[in-house]
């Protein structure tokens, strides 16, 4: 996936930087100091803000590209060994208990939300709705495109990844209807997910975007070892 790093702001990534400002204060002194519980020798290490914001937006860049990998294996292996109707069975059975295990795995509560959906349990609530238009914006005046991460209250931060039609593979379903999409991949998506609106998708489109949520915690404590 191409992400690449920008300085360029306009008046969304503002309102972004903004909210990443206006939450920076809020991640507790008690959580800072939580690196001390349970290290060697029981010494108080403190450890700063940005420390846990730069560990968390490390950890959430993992967590996204192991969930992308997964995902995208499976689905491959899928339609290779077998074909794009099996491939959609298995996306609609695997998807979410794929990413639930991740979840579980990395203590993290992990989403895709996309503002063209399939299935309708990856609607963005609405900061994720902000986000993911922020990155549409971005994409519109031809802006690089970032991960991001930000404060949500004491005890959680936002990590956020764009998805990108980044393989050919994935215009099979997302594609144009009735060439890419075939008619018969269409009527299963349709059986499926009748308020689909995930296709017409062409190669590099924004499709949507990762969004994990990590406690403060769990960042400070994989800091201790
Ligand atoms: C074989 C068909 C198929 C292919 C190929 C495919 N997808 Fe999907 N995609 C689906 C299905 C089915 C769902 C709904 C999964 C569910 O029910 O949780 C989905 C859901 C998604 C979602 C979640 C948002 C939503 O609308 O529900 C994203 C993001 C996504 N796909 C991106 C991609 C990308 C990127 C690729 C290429 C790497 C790709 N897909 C390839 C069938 C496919």
């Amino acid at each position: 996936m191409k992400i690449k790093r920008t300085t360029a702001f306009r008046f969304k990534t503002f309102v972004v930087i903004l909210l990443i400002v206006s939450c920076s204060g809020r991640i507790n002194q008690e959580d800072r100091e939580a690196a001390s519980i349970g290290m060697r020798n029981r010494e108080v290490k403190k450890v700063s803000q940005a420390d846990i914001y730069i560990t968390g937006l490390l950890r959430g860049r993992q967590i996204a590209e192991a969930a992308q990998l997964l995902l995208a294996n499976k689905l491959k292996e899928t339609m290779l060994n077998e074909d794009v109707q099996k491939a959609i069975r298995y996306c609609n059975i695997q998807a979410y208990p794929v990413i639930d295990s991740l979840s579980k795995l990395y203590r993290a509560s992990i989403k895709r939300v996309s503002l063209k959906l399939r299935n309708p349990y990856d609607a963005p609530d609405s900061l994720e709705d902000i986000l993911l238009n922020a990155y549409h914006y971005n994409v519109e005046y031809n802006m690089a495109l970032q991960d991001n991460i930000i404060s949500l209250d004491d005890n959680y931060l936002l990590y956020t990844m764009p998805i990108l039609i980044s393989d050919p593979v994935c215009l099979k379903c997302h594609g144009k209807k009735g060439s890419e999409v075939s008619d018969e991949t269409l009527s299963l998506l349709k059986s499926l997910y009748p308020y689909d609106s995930a296709t017409g998708y062409k190669m590099n489109d924004l499709r949507g975007m990762w969004s994990i949520r990590l406690p403060v915690r769990e960042i400070v404590n994989s800091m201790d070892n």
